[in-house]
């Protein structure tokens, strides 16, 4: 059931497709296509461990292995306890089972999900466990149900290095995606002068010494019959060398989220490329060296404050911008396209929409300078 090759799909927030698939093909995964909701490529048990751990803009990583038609839950039944279980998972290793049901006959996810958990227990013996490390998660589209195990499990934007997180902290999955929308690739600075807890900067600053965001946590595949520790090769370091000169910044006005970033910095191993400071918006300076990028995620949304006062938090981003970063780009990621204006910014660039804890957000950005 685990034959080569293996169909991978790399999971991540609708409208960051196209970005995370540019990010899987530049890493050498074999036939990346972007698909609604991730990216799809193929590849074997070595390529699963090594994408968990070098793709930065995956939520999670799923892997395909076994796929039937099916009309009726005694099929579904009948047909899941014939799969050799003990190909994908080690005895013992307690499995939790998530299904969805889609324009098909078996309409009822719950009564799917139960039909494979009794396969699992019945016929292979595993434990299972709402608390489980290992899920496997059954989609039924169709009349077609695929049948996939999450080689990630905890969701990969926690890479083990953020314990310390500030109000409204971005996912580091989309912080990725968004700095290689806004061209970013790890050889310029990179400011945010309202870094919270400091994902922009950091994030930047591992891109940039090429350092791999899974070097740090433990993965589901390592509960798997499939994973054999002396075949995995584990981490690679690309030994890249920041440019001379070039830093990655965070600013913010909350003394408390400076110390988070920089703590957070220092878990990461990056204290040395990155600088934080308690700073207010309004007295953002231009640092010595090369221009690069501004960018940001300031507050927004009504329920953190009024909107006049957002507007001007807005407008002193877009006039430090204009006053003092001749050549660099500026971008922003916000929820509201009125505030976005407020910088008085002019955007060559706008993302397309992507959900955030509940919130749409984009990415707005200036133009690369001539
Ligand atoms: C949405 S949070 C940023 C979250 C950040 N991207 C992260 O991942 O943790 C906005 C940040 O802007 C900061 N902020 C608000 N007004 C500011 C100002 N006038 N100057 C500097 N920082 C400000 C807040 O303290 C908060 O940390």
């Amino acid at each position: 059931m685990t034959s080569t090759p293996l169909q991978l799909y790399f999971v991540t927030a609708p409208g960051l497709e196209a970005t995370l698939c540019e990010e899987v093909r530049s890493l050498g995964f074999h036939g990346a296509q972007a698909q609604r909701g991730g990216v799809s490529a193929s590849g074997g048990w070595s390529d699963v461990w090594r994408a968990n751990r070098a793709v930065r803009g995956a939520t999670r990583i799923l892997v395909e292995f076994a796929s039937f038609r099916v009309v009726h839950l005694s099929q579904l039944d009948k047909r899941a306890r014939k799969l050799d279980w003990g190909a994908l998972l080690k005895p013992g290793v307690p499995v939790r089972v998530e299904a969805s049901c889609r324009s098909s006959k078996i309409y009822h996810a719950g009564a799917a999900q139960e039909r494979i958990e009794t396969a699992i227990r019945e016929a292979f013996g595993s434990p299972v466990d709402d608390d489980a490390p290992v899920t496997i998660r059954v989609r039924i589209d169709n009349n077609v149900c695929t049948l996939s195990v999450d080689s990630s499990g905890e969701p990969l934007h926690k890479r083990g290095f953020k314990l310390a997180v500030a109000k409204a902290p971005l996912r580091e999955t989309l912080a990725a995606l968004f700095l290689r929308q806004a061209g970013f690739a790890g050889t310029e600075p990179v400011i945010d002068p309202m870094c919270g807890s400091g994902t922009f900067a950091i994030e930047a600053a591992e891109m940039a010494a090429g350092l791999w965001p899974g070097r740090a946590r433990t993965f589901a595949f390592e509960q798997l019959a499939t994973y054999d520790a002396g075949r995995d090769p584990g981490v690679s370091t690309q030994e890249r060398t920041v440019p001379e000169g070039v830093r990655f910044y965070g600013y913010d006005r909350d003394e408390n989220a400076v110390r988070m970033a920089r703590e957070n910095a220092e878990r990461a191993g990056v204290t040395d490329l990155t600088v934080f400071k308690q700073q207010p918006m309004s007295a953002l300076t231009r640092p010595d060296g090369p221009a690069g990028l501004i960018l940001s995620n300031p507050p927004y949304g009504g329920r953190i404050g009024n909107k006049a006062r957002l507007a001007a938090l807005y407008r002193a981003f877009g006039d430090a911008a204009r006053r003092d970063f001749a050549g660099w780009r500026a971008g922003l990621v916000t929820d509201d396209e009125k505030l976005a204006r407020a910088t008085g910014l002019s955007f060559a660039y706008q993302s397309a929409p992507v959900d955030h804890g509940g919130i749409t957000v984009k990415l707005y950005l200036t133009a690369r300078p001539a």
